[in-house]
């Protein structure tokens, strides 16, 4: 029986490793230590054994036993590392395949213009807001001194979302002024660039949706040579050293005074030419004194507090320093368009 045993150990233990799966593993297994293993087969003769010889046969048989099962898990384990190493060598990357080329994006003309303004404002200390392209009519016209019976208020003009004119889709970012003066800490000094609606029929100069830039600054004596100084200081930075700007007289409700300021054609140097539709000039915003009206009404005292503001079309800033002739453009995104501006 002894014999038996020894045999039995030694078969099994090369099967075991021989074993390339884990079915063929627990099939062994059966075979060898369950039920109607070999191995019991062999326990059960031990009731023809004499008495003595029983307990070193019994300890004999355990200790096949016990082979065999670490025999078992240690090929297990070594199934296991196999497995694993052979998932990894399927699934390595080659890094040297080359890769599938990624179409590049660019900026959108509109954007890097906006860029530039925006850098050249916060150099001079502005601040960036964002307002809502909602506007509640109040902000929009009346705390602009823009009273009922304005032109500008007709349903001819703007978008209202009611029937009661109450709300609309801002016609300009001058309704960030209001807003940003209720509700900012003085002294003010803000930039704010936003779309604005308008009911204009599309052509190469028009668009109902567009883009403007309010800037605002409120502070102790703020005269209108503050607004000449940082505008045109911002028209330097935009167009190059030794722009010429003019500031002409204009109205709007919200500044007193108010003005215009054109560049000179930097193309013709202000003969006239195509760039200028022979003006000689570009016009660029308008701006002014803030009315103190505009102040009182957002809780500011024009005795102790006065400022300036101007407002200013996006789209002909990028027209212009991209040299496109047609607003259209800037719309459609059309990629063989969009690609000649990186
Ligand atoms: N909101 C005016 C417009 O859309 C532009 C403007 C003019 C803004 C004068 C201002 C300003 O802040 O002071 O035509």
């Amino acid at each position: 029986m002894k014999e038996h045993l020894e045999q039995l150990k030694t078969q099994a233990l090369e099967a075991l490793e021989k074993a390339a799966s884990n079915e063929e593993l627990e099939s062994l297994r059966i075979r060898l230590l369950g039920k109607k293993g070999e191995l019991t087969a062999i326990l059960k003769q031990m009731g023809k054994l004499p008495a003595e010889e029983r307990p070193i046969m019994g300890q004999a048989a355990n200790n096949v036993r016990a082979a065999i099962e670490q025999r078992l898990e240690q090929c297990k384990e070594k199934l296991q590392v196999a497995a694993l190493n052979a998932k990894l060598a399927s699934e390595a990357l080659d890094v040297t395949v080359p890769g599938k080329p990624v179409r590049m994006g660019h900026r959108h003309p509109m954007n890097v213009s906006l860029e530039e303004l925006k850098n050249i404002f916060i150099g001079m200390g502005f601040a960036v807001d964002e307002g809502n392209e909602i506007e509640l009519s109040t902000y929009n016209f009346d705390r602009l001194n823009t009273d009922e019976g304005h032109p500008a208020r007709e349903w001819t003009d703007t978008f209202y979302l009611d029937e009661n004119s109450e709300t609309l889709l801002r016609t300009h970012t001058s309704p960030m002024e209001p807003r940003i003066m209720e509700s900012h800490e003085l002294p003010i000094r803000y930039i704010v660039p936003g779309r604005c609606y308008r009911k204009d029929e599309v052509d190469a100069t028009h668009s109902p949706m567009f883009h403007q830039m309010e800037g605002l600054v409120v502070d102790k004596n703020i005269t209108f040579a503050d607004l000449k100084g940082a505008l045109h200081n911002m028209a330097v930075q935009l167009y190059g050293p030794g722009t010429v700007t003019r500031f002409r007289p204009h109205h709007f409700p919200f500044t007193e005074p108010s003005c215009e300021m054109d560049v000179q054609c930097h193309k013709c140097g202000g003969k006239g030419c195509p760039t200028c539709k022979g003006e000689g000039w570009i016009e660029l915003l308008g701006a002014g004194v803030c009315n103190p009206l505009v102040l009182k009404a957002s809780g500011i005292d024009p005795d102790k507090y006065s400022g300036w503001a101007f407002g200013m079309g996006l789209e002909r800033a990028a027209l212009q320093k991209f040299k496109i002739d047609d607003l259209r453009l800037i719309f459609e995104n059309d990629v063989r368009f969009l690609e000649q501006f990186d």
